[in-house]
């Protein structure tokens, strides 16, 4: 597939008024995306895992526009975000819909009220633009099979993330479930960097249903934004050899997803979430992304695995977060680690329990 491939071009049918809603979810990289060129092409592929419990629920009504020169047109819309009008978030999905007219022309023909809300809380630290993004190219999506009703399932999605994509990269990953890679690479096929693929070989049981604990150690606005700290990836001393590893770490986590050999996942698992890290300490302006506490719960994980032979271990997104992965078989005794023990390191107790998902859902 290429650009063009999804450039909107029937003209047959019309659409009245029209209102959908899709509830998309977050993901947790494993592989992850950090460094990028324009039009939000990734420097490497990545791979995560989509979440099950953490998402956005966005409905959008369409209603006809009386519209001359449609060409010449900005989208019209406006965002209320659980239930109150939110201009401030305004600005970031204008530039998306300037981004996407080119190829979903006719959202200039209606005008939007777009309403979301997350699953999860707002000042949490947890990013909500992959699950935000990716619910609203999934609402555009809707529209855009009342037009063409000839498009199938597959195009939808794969539109879907591509359209997510130019809102927010790690929001081509949240379409679908339960592993999606993004980002070309020659040993996995169909993958593209222009939308993001279900991971295509057999996965091992082991990771059926995977945990996430979500440890919100810091519940502050991000730090750095994403934008900021892709851009810190130009001019990075140490960049092209990131991008290299992560290619080759993605060859090699497709072979463990396949195989299930688990300590070979948990090594490349938390060395991704270091590395992620040690490229914002060693970038110009430098970053220290980890609070005291990311680092109390990195050591007690470290300490409890060894004790227990247990095959817990950690990821980070850019933020002092901790998300503690495990498989499903060890359910019981981690999550009673997680409450007696790693609880304490959280701001005011509080982390959230998910697992692998599936993907967005019509509502
Ligand atoms: C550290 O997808 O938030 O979570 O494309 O600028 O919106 P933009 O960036 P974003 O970056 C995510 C970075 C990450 C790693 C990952 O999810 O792969």
């Amino acid at each position: 597939m290429n650009t063009s491939d999804f450039i909107f071009q029937s003209k047959d049918k019309k659409a009245d008024n029209l209102t959908v809603t899709w509830q998309t979810p977050s993901n947790i990289a494993l592989v992850k995306y950090w460094g990028k060129s324009e039009p939000q092409i990734p420097k490497n592929a990545s791979v995560s895992f989509t979440l099950n419990n953490c998402h956005t629920t966005t409905k959008i009504e369409f209603t006809k526009r009386d519209v001359l020169m449609a060409s010449e047109l900005q989208a019209d819309f406006e965002l209320f975000f659980e239930g109150k009008k939110k201009d401030d978030f305004k600005p970031k999905i204008a530039k998306f819909f300037e981004r996407v007219k080119e190829y979903c022309p006719y959202i200039l023909e209606y005008s939007m009220v777009i309403s979301s809300e997350n699953s999860f809380p707002h000042s949490s630290g947890i990013a909500s633009s992959a699950s935000g993004m990716s619910a609203i190219a999934m609402c555009l999506m809707s529209l855009e099979k009342e037009l063409n009703p000839n498009i199938t399932k597959e195009f939808i999605n794969q539109k879907a993330s591509f359209l997510a994509r130019l809102g927010s990269g790690s929001a081509s990953r949240s379409i679908e479930g339960p592993i999606v890679v993004w980002g070309s690479h020659s040993e996995i096929e169909g993958s593209s960097d222009l939308f993001g693929i279900k991971f295509p070989y057999k996965i091992h049981p082991i990771f059926d249903n995977y945990q996430d604990t979500i440890l919100l150690v810091d519940k502050d606005e991000k730090q750095v934004s994403s934008t900021v700290g892709h851009n810190l990836m130009h001019n990075h001393p140490y960049a092209e050899n990131r991008f290299t590893q992560a290619n080759e770490n993605l060859e090699e986590i497709s072979k463990i997803l396949q195989n299930g050999d688990i300590k070979a996942f948990i090594n490349l698992v938390e060395s991704e979430a270091l590395t992620l890290h040690a490229m914002m300490l060693t970038s110009n302006p430098y970053f220290i992304l980890m609070k005291p506490n990311t680092l109390e719960i990195i050591n007690r994980i470290w300490e409890y695995r060894q004790e227990n032979n247990s095959n817990i271990c950690f990821t980070l997104d850019a933020g002092a977060n901790v998300h503690v992965l495990y498989p499903n078989s060890e359910k019981t005794e981690i999550e009673s680690f997680i409450k007696n023990d790693l609880a304490a390191y959280c701001q005011k107790n509080h982390y959230i329990c998910d697992s692998v998902g599936f993907g967005a859902r019509p509502m």
